[in-house]
């Protein structure tokens, strides 16, 4: 057997992510990091094209941090767009000048200027990411987070390695445009034509030999896998074959370990697993397919594809081997049908806080409000003398509470803060449905609602203990949709199927030990029930993380107000704000 067996720079890049802390230095415990947003040449799938980079890598360089430390980021922009970053999951207390959502938090860092992110990690340790928040531009520019704990982790096991797995999804053509046309023509974007496995698509792509992800093992040790899912629209299932993953942690928030053939994770949310590489090799090749596929929930085109990756044990045959053939390739048995309701249920019900003396529940166990957010996805009438290309010669549109969020030109929390007058924004966002009716019931085409079109929001006192419950409605299609909350971490403390019924319903929530996260998939033709403390003061972006449902509007945002003690303000705004 010859010496066919290869591994491409890329992938030597993305192995040494795991270890190295980019472009970083740090001071007793504050950490500095430089970000250059420039283009890059890069060829996938058989054709080369410039996409946009931090650094000129892709996937991003890794922040990795420990939990307690100050952070700054300077962030360059080195193209003609604008950019912003936002650093998903990071609670940002009293920081809300640094979160990054553009023309909600800040204005857009412009072309040749810089911007310095400054912010604390308070309360968090896991695996959290990054990513540009403007238009589509986190299709490429994308990296992970990694928050040491200040403490041993509440595993015994010995960790060999920890591994960053970043799902992505990859366009042959230009994404930088996508939302202009979206907004122009009301239309649907192009599916992608990849998913890719830190930034590799692998074997079953056309030209990928090389562009697939192989991380090398030794047998009997254990190995950690910090996941997120950077894909635009696509929550996706991941699998080994022949190993077992264990969750011990989601949204940087510990989990009661819990052990499962396969995962199920919405873009926005990271979770953490442990396997063991535990296979006897003698018999095999000593190489182990992964692989994530998309769960399907959506009557839209979307990427059916599937990336797949490689687990390779040391001193085995692998170690002289090419890659298998495709024909030849196997999907890991376990890997759910992308129809596969059942499995992502059953999933997303087994997460669980870890709630022990060291890392209690906090989730609040009675509430001061409760408001109802209807998510459905609209079609719009097309106005006199415009084009609209969506279904029927209409407009897509989406909604919270059939108010279609317009992203402003000049940032809300500045507005906010500086008490500028506008008439652009209001604080009448509806805390509750505006119409009631068969939410999950209604046919998807004939009983469609225009929704109204603005940039409403509603303010709770600091402090407020929130309950929202997130309704999912059958217009256009039922849908599992992955809704992130900037600002806060919340409690999942009840989901269900059909439409939520206050009685009932809250009498079966969990409020002992509700998973904590930052981006929760309300079920398809279903709700989800969510608890917040409302602790940290500022303006906070509520969206899908469906890309193209939050380029559709499917977005609001809500204030928390000062409270009365100093610590509970937000601080000023940094002098290199940047101005609109
Ligand atoms: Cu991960 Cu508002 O975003």
């Amino acid at each position: 057997m010859g010496k066919q067996f290869y591994v491409s720079p890329s992938v030597l890049v993305v192995l040494l992510l795991a270890t190295v802390v980019p472009s970083c230095s740090s001071s007793s415990n504050s950490r500095r990091f430089h970000f250059d947003v420039q283009w890059k040449n890069i060829s996938r799938l058989c054709s080369r094209k410039a996409i946009l980079t931090v650094n000129g890598e892709f996937p991003g360089p890794t922040i990795a941090v420990n939990e307690g430390e100050n952070v700054e980021i300077k962030v360059t922009n080195g193209v003609s767009l604008n950019t912003t970053i936002h650093w998903h999951g990071i609670k940002q207390l009293r920081s809300g000048w640094a979160d990054g959502p553009a023309y909600v938090t800040q204005c857009p860092i412009k072309p040749g200027q810089s911007y310095t992110y400054k912010f604390t990690v308070i309360g968090q340790r896991g695996t959290l990411w990054w990513h540009a928040h403007i238009a589509w531009q986190r299709a490429t520019i994308y990296g992970a987070i990694i928050i040491y704990p200040r403490m041993p982790y509440p595993f015994s096991t010995p960790i060999a390695e920890e591994i960053p797995i970043i799902f992505g999804e990859w366009w042959n053509l230009p994404v930088e445009g996508i939302e202009t046309e979206m907004n122009k023509y009301g239309n649907g974007p192009n599916s992608s034509d990849a998913y890719t496995i830190n930034g590799l698509p692998g074997l079953l792509y056309p030209c990928a030999y090389k562009d697939t992800f192989i991380q090398t093992v030794e047998r009997g040790k254990t190995y950690m896998l910090r996941i997120i899912n950077a894909a635009l629209n696509d929550e996706l299932f991941f699998s080994i074959a022949n190993h077992t993953l264990t969750v011990v942690e989601i949204d940087a928030s510990y989990t009661k370990p819990f052990d499962t053939e396969a995962i199920m994770i919405t873009p926005g949310q990271t979770s953490t697993v442990l396997f063991t590489a535990n296979q006897h090799t003698h018999d095999s090749t000593g190489l182990f397919i992964m692989a994530a596929r998309p769960y399907l929930t959506t009557v839209f085109p979307f990427d059916n594809s599937t990336t797949i990756g490689f687990l390779k044990y040391k001193g085995t045959m692998a170690d002289n081997m090419a890659l298998p053939k495709p024909s030849k390739l196997r999907l890991p048995h376990h890997l759910p049908r992308m129809e596969d309701h059942a499995f992502a249920t059953k999933f997303t019900n087994q997460l669980r806080s870890l709630d022990t003396t060291m890392y209690p529940c906090n989730v609040p166990k009675k509430i001061d409000k409760r408001i109802v957010i209807t998510i459905s996805l609209n079609l719009q009438d097309c106005p006199a003398n415009q084009t609209c290309k969506g279904y029927n010669g209409k407009r897509f549109a989406a909604s919270m509470n059939n108010q279609s969020f317009v992203r402003p030109s000049t940032s809300i929390l500045e507005w906010q803060y500086k008490k500028y007058s506008s008439t652009k924004y209001s604080y009448d966002f509806p805390q509750k449905p505006p119409h009631v009716f068969d939410y999950t019931g209604v046919d998807p085409m004939t009983q469609n609602i225009n929704p109204d079109f603005g940039t409403k929001l509603f303010a709770v006192e600091y402090g407020t203990k929130l309950e929202i419950v997130l309704q999912d409605t059958s217009f256009l299609n039922l849908e599992n949709h992955p809704i992130h909350i900037h600002g806060h971490n919340f409690f999942i403390v009840g989901r269900g199927f059909g439409n939520y019924d206050v009685e009932k319903d809250s009498a079966d929530y969990n409020l002992v030990d509700p998973p904590e996260r930052n981006t929760v998939g309300v079920p398809m033709g279903g709700w989800a029930a969510i608890r917040i403390n409302a602790d940290n003061p500022g303006v906070w972006f509520m969206h899908c993380h469906l890309e193209e449902h939050t380029s559709w509007g499917l977005a609001a945002g809500f204030i928390v107000k000062n409270g009365a003690k100093s610590f509970q303000k937000l601080l000023p705004p940094p002098d290199d704000l940047p101005a609109c």
